[in-house]
């Protein structure tokens, strides 16, 4: 019983401390730089000292010649634009293009990218194309493990309708999942050269879906190739299952009251908070206990809310009987008032007896702490 007792006692005191550190809320590692210019950087992800990173892949560079400042992810070039704890990340991509004129081909740019660890999101990005006389391809930059791609023409810029990217002016595929390089090329049929008035260009970019419309008039601005647009990749601990990780509680990154999901792209896990709880999942007590009481106030008027670790709870008063919810039976004046002795009983009843395990946890801590610096 000893053990058990002890352990109550200081997860008592753990979660007073969490309560105290709710007001910090830091979502770096302590001692860490917490943002790049307007972008946060909770860890795993980590800048400045090599400490401050869970591994090497998890390095942003924070580049402060810029202002605001910009991040990059560890050596590359590519911007980083937001993280998220749900195993995220936003980037910001150049756009690949393709240009005419009349003599022919003015400018072109394929768009290449190669990820060390993290593979673009199968379900949050589009692979997307702009022109009239344009097939834009996709493929991993060996071009050997997949490769795809779509085909938009039109003759006429009356027929293209705004934000339809069906194959007219724009098309869109998806790309396979797991990927971690790609190659953007294109070609055209006869060189744009029938509709050079109202597009020179075919555009190829992967993007964030829902991030962008199309418009009619990208098909002849002539800005557009110079934009950059947001992508999606996906970012998980390691390399093994959750079981695999969980043997190896040196490494296994999920801390206390969180819970680990085996990764959907590519292999390694991810980290969340358990219901009732929010933070960062990969510092020490960085999930902390939510006051549901104080956020949601979930209790009828009459009703005293009760906050516990992960969990809550309605009371009514003595009197009155109900669920205390709002949305439950609430509190109303009980039928019969005569048998509240009885709760009432029960209760003290409850707190003598809590009083004495208390007490009794405390001096076998006192013993326990006692005995075990005697060795000494
Ligand atoms: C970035 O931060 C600067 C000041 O530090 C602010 O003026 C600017 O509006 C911010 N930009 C964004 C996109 O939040
Ligand atoms: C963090 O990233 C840096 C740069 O890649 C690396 O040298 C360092 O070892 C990483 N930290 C950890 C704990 O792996
Ligand atoms: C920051 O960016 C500038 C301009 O691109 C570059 O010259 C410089 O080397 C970069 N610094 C770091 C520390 O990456
Ligand atoms: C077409 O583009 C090429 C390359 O940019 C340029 O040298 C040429 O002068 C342009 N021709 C016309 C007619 O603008
Ligand atoms: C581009 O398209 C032209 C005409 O349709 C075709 O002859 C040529 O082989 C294509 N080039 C590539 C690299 O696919
Ligand atoms: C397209 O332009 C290229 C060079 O820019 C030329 O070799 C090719 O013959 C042209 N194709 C057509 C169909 O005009
Ligand atoms: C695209 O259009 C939809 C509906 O018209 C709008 O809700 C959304 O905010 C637009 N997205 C962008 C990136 O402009
Ligand atoms: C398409 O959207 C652009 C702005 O994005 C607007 O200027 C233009 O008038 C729209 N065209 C049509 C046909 O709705
Ligand atoms: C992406 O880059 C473009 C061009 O540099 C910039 O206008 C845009 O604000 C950036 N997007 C974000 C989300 O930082
Ligand atoms: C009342 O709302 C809470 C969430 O606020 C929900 O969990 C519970 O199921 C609801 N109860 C009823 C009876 O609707």
């Amino acid at each position: 019983m000893a053990p058990r007792c002890m352990l109550k006692e200081i997860a008592l005191f753990a979660v007073t401390l969490a309560v105290v550190a709710i007001s910090v809320a830091a979502q770096a590692k302590a001692g860490c730089q917490s943002s790049c210019g307007n972008i946060s950087i909770p860890y795993p992800f980590g800048t400045g000292n090599t400490d401050c990173n869970i591994s090497r892949n998890f390095f942003i560079r924070c580049n402060t010649t810029f202002n605001p400042p910009k991040a990059f992810l560890t050596t590359s070039e590519i911007e980083v634009v937001h993280i998220s704890l749900d195993g995220y990340l936003r980037i910001n991509k150049s756009i690949g293009y393709d240009c005419y004129n009349s003599t022919g081909r003015s400018s072109y740019s394929d768009k290449w990218m190669n990820l060390a660890k993290f593979p673009i999101s199968h379900t949050r990005n589009k692979f997307t194309a702009i022109g009239c006389d344009t097939y834009a391809y996709v493929q991993d930059n060996q071009g050997d493990t997949y490769s795809t791609g779509c085909l938009t023409f039109c003759n006429n810029i009356a027929d293209v309708i705004n934000g339809s990217c069906s194959g007219i002016g724009c098309c869109q595929t998806a790309i396979p999942k797991g990927v971690k390089s790609y190659h953007v090329t294109f070609n055209s049929s006869n060189n744009h050269s029938k509709i050079l008035g109202f597009n020179p260009c075919s555009y190829g970019f992967v993007l964030e879906d829902g991030a962008y419309n199309f418009s009619v008039s990208d098909l002849y601005s002539d800005d557009f190739r110079h934009k950059k647009l947001p992508m999606i990749l996906d970012w998980t601990i390691g390399f093994q299952t959750c079981t695999e990780a969980k043997m190896d509680p040196q490494n296994y990154a999920c801390k206390q009251n969180s819970a680990c999901i085996d990764a959907e792209n590519g292999p390694g896990y991810l980290c969340k908070c358990l219901d009732g709880f929010q933070g960062n999942p990969y510092l020490t007590n960085g999930c902390q206990d939510i006051d549901e009481c104080e956020r949601r106030k979930p209790c009828s008027g009459s009703a005293t809310c009760h906050n516990a670790a992960g969990s809550y709870s309605c009371s009514c008063p003595e009197g009155f009987e109900g669920d205390g919810w709002k949305n439950g039976t609430g509190c109303s004046l009980q039928a019969k008032p005569r048998r509240q002795r009885f709760p009432i009983l029960v209760v003290s009843l409850g707190v003598g007896i809590s009083l004495v395990s208390s007490l009794l946890c405390s001096s076998w801590l006192y013993l326990g702490l006692k005995q075990r610096k005697l060795p000494n």
